[in-house]
């Protein structure tokens, strides 16, 4: 197999972009990082595109469209859906390509645009990546059935709400530090747990928002990386797992199987364990999210996570900075650009362009993007050279 690199890239600001069409967003990232690599268009190969209600905005098959801005109509382009994992599951599709050499220069680029849809539009079409039949239909939206695993995590391990309410301001600091995020602004825990209830027992603040944007890499062969010159980082690790769809079909609630399995891969083709990881973008689309997410990566035992959270250790430049861009709770989350934007993060992370959010000394870093209620993942790991 070829070794693979990221080489370049873009992304658009996240939130409402009401006045951009989403192909004006996919463009827009697709050619900063085209930029940022320093490629010309005509030597990236193929696309990879994620995105899931391109419908919304009367655009599907997106691909071509890209492809003809670019002036490279003439090249293959791929659409993959994978609900809230699309970006993870197609830069992971990219990279097998590149891997078996079929080419030495693509594009990854991930987009959505929602907000113009309105709060019920969103809420009933998102639930359509859960197992529809068991779970939408029956009323339970992604906040539900969310809260389903908060509840249950809270009876398990003596947690508080309070804890979940951390998670959330930790990526509020951390967001706020960025300037693509969606929610730029500094909360505390009074603010979460004053914040509307959604779904007992999360709140507002626990909650992701619907966001818009769009995000790109450029992924090449080390051997393009090194002929091309520039600043590019190798991707060590790539894994990718399933659970049952619905989460009647768990064994816990409290664990997310398909995380497990992913980041088992990932660790084993890497050669590394958890702990030596500087920093991770974790799937916290709400609160409870992100603090099985970090069990589930063997950051920490099972039902430690939320100890971990009290005690500052997933703060920015602590044990383990967790979601230093401000993750999808503050930085936001356009559902079919959040794993490839995910990437953008270690990549300026690594390069040493994250500016205020840097993680200091950070040497690997760690990407984990899920669909739905973690029944399809993605992880994949990043090395700096
Ligand atoms: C929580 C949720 C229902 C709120 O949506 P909403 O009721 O339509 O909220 P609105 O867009 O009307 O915004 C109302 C206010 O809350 C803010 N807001 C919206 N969502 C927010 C969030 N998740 N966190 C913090 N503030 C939020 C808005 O900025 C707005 O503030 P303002 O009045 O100061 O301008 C919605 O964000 C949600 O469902 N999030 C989860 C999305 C999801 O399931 N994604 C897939 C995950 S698997």
């Amino acid at each position: 197999m070829e070794k693979v690199c990221v080489l370049g890239a873009g992304s658009t600001k996240y939130g409402n972009l009401a006045d951009d069409s989403i192909v004006d967003i996919t463009t827009q990232a697709s050619v900063a990082a085209i930029e940022d690599a320093g490629v010309d268009p005509k030597e990236v190969k193929a696309a990879y595109i994620s995105n899931v209600f391109g419908v919304a905005d009367k655009q599907v098959h997106i691909g071509p469209v890209l492809m003809s801005n670019l002036g490279i109509s003439d090249r293959p382009s791929l659409s993959i859906e994978s609900a809230c994992g699309s970006g993870s599951v197609s830069f992971r599709e990219a990279y097998a390509n590149v891997a078996a050499g079929f080419y030495d220069c693509l594009v990854v680029t991930g987009v959505e645009k929602v907000t113009h849809t309105g709060t019920e539009w969103t809420t009933t079409y998102f639930a359509y990546c859960s197992d529809f039949f068991y779970e939408g239909q029956a009323g339970a939206s992604f906040p539900g059935l969310f809260a389903s695993m908060a509840r249950a995590y809270l009876t398990e391990f003596g947690a508080t709400e309070e804890d979940f309410a951390r998670v959330a301001v930790k990526n509020h600091e951390n967001g706020f530090l960025n300037p693509k995020a969606h929610l730029k602004k500094r909360i505390t825990i009074d603010d979460v747990m004053g914040s509307p209830v959604i779904a007992s027992p999360l709140k507002l603040f626990d909650c992701c928002p619907f966001s818009d944007g769009a995000s790109s890499v450029i992924l090449c062969s080390e051997k393009f990386a090194k002929e091309h010159g520039g600043d590019y980082v190798e991707v060590s690790g790539s894994g990718r797992g399933g659970s049952p769809a619905a989460l009647q079909g768990r064994e816990h609630l409290t664990t997310i199987p398909s995380t497990k399995i992913a980041a088992d891969a990932a660790y084993k083709m890497a050669g590394i364990t958890p702990k030596d990881v500087d920093f991770a973008e974790v799937h916290d689309c709400f609160t409870i999210a992100e603090v099985v997410d970090t069990e589930d990566l063997g950051f920490f035992r099972k039902g430690e996570g939320v100890q971990a959270v009290r005690e500052g250790r997933t703060s920015l430049n602590s044990d383990i900075s967790i979601n230093p861009s401000g993750g999808l709770k503050s930085k936001g989350h356009p559902i079919g650009a959040t794993g490839v934007g995910q990437v953008v993060e270690v990549y300026d992370q690594l390069t040493g362009r994250a500016g205020e959010r840097t993680v200091k000394d950070a040497n690997i870093g760690l990407t984990h993007n899920f669909g739905a209620t973690g029944a399809s993942c993605a992880v994949h790991i990043f090395q700096g050279v």
